[in-house]
């Protein structure tokens, strides 16, 4: 299936995906047919596909934003990293700035609420490696909104500016936000935001139209998505409850975004992300080749957090490999039990012996690629 795009450029100089509407209202902007695969940008960061893999707190670790590259997200984003935990020289929160060469382009996420010390992140950040800043707008979680940082900002647009216009003037990556519509429900602050924003230097907006207060209940209203299209000359990502190939199309075309993004529903399921991108027929995974990735998945988790963080991480990610009629039910719950990583892959194994060689072979791709692996310039921890 395609979607069309037409020949109209936007800021970023590229095709822009269109709606209906302004095809008639451009005569020569004829729709031409093309996939997802078209390349566009975010400043001058050129990204592969209209398919970006989600930052998600407590997911998007690399193994997770490598495995996005390699099933077809073009752009690919860290958790959310507190600009305080980066200051305080947090061991956790400079762990989240290890870059591996196989996932640019990426995007480190920030949060916080002081413009001084959002600056000191993002150079941090950029000596990472990171491709693009991205701001966070939209944490609804109390931890956050409390501290007047995420979803907070929305409500407070001259402190928002003041951060983007602070964070883009310290770095020279392109700097994006991504924003909820506000912090209330039925609020429309992001349509008022969104485009201070990007006179204050965003390169590109994400918005996921829900409210703080809805979490994630309800539906993201993408008209509001297709408002902010109109109001801004800067790409924008649509976000929220895109799950599938069909639903990509329809958001595309209902808003005329450049990207979608995609977060819940890549939780143990990357497959859907080769489907989005075009990957006709790709045929629904084997259970040798979910347990095989799962596999993967739980090495290269092991080797990112160490054993003992890796093990209780993981617990979630059973459920969402081996859910929905993958495999049977106890498998999930015997494996959730097991305390060590090493058992819970033995039982894996045992329950699809075909694994062994589908984690192998994804090592054997990977291999070439270690030496870079956890990298971390020594510059990002500001030497000392
Ligand atoms: C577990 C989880 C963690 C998330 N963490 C972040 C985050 O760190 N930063 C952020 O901007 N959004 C975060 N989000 C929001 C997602 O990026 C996305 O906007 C939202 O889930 C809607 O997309 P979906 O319907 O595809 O899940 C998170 C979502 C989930 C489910």
């Amino acid at each position: 299936m395609q979607t069309h795009l037409a020949t109209r450029d936007c800021t970023s100089g590229l095709p822009c995906v269109n709606t209906g509407e302004r095809w008639a209202l451009d005569y020569h902007s004829r729709p031409v047919t093309a996939d997802l695969r078209t390349p566009w940008r975010i400043g001058l960061v050129e990204i592969p596909t209209r398919l970006v893999l989600a930052p998600m707190a407590g997911v998007s670790v690399q193994a997770f934003r490598r495995q996005g590259r390699r099933f077809g997200a073009g752009l690919v984003c860290s958790e959310m990293v507190s600009c305080a935990g980066l200051s305080y020289r947090n061991e956790r929160s400079l762990g989240y700035l290890l870059i591996s060469a196989d996932e640019h382009p990426l995007a480190v996420q920030i949060f916080g609420s002081e413009p001084r010390l959002m600056a000191e992140a993002a150079r941090m950040v950029e000596a990472a490696g990171a491709d693009v800043i991205d701001v966070n707008f939209g944490c609804p979680v109390r931890k956050v909104t409390k501290t007047g940082a995420g979803a907070t900002l929305l409500e407070d647009p001259g402190r928002s500016c003041r951060i983007v216009e602070a964070v883009t003037s310290a770095v020279s990556v392109p700097v994006t936000a991504k924003m909820r519509r506000g912090l209330e429900n039925g609020s429309r602050a992001a349509l008022d935001v969104g485009p201070r924003l990007v006179e204050a230097g965003a390169a590109a907006l994400t918005l996921h139209p829900r409210s703080a207060r809805q979490m994630y209940t309800g539906k993201a209203d993408h008209s509001l998505t297709a408002e902010l299209v109109e109001l801004v000359d800067v790409p924008v990502i649509a976000s929220g409850d895109v799950t599938s190939r069909e639903q990509t199309v329809e958001v595309l075309s209902q808003t005329g975004c450049a990207a979608v993004m995609v977060a819940r529903a890549a939780q143990g399921n990357p497959w859907v992300l080769a489907e989005i991108v075009g990957d006709d027929g790709a045929p629904r995974p084997t259970r040798a080749q979910v347990a095989g990735e799962l596999l993967f998945f739980m090495g290269e988790a092991v080797r990112e957090l160490g054993e003992e963080r890796a093990a209780g991480f993981l617990k979630k990610f059973y459920g969402w490999y081996l859910g929905g009629g993958r495999f049977p039910k106890p498998l999930k719950q015997e494996l959730v039990q097991l305390s060590s990583v090493a058992e819970a892959e033995r039982r894996l194994l045992a329950a699809a012996p075909g694994a062994a060689a589908v984690s192998e072979q994804l090592r054997d791709e990977s291999r070439g690629l270690d030496e870079v692996l956890l990298a971390l310039p020594i510059s990002a921890y500001g030497g000392g």
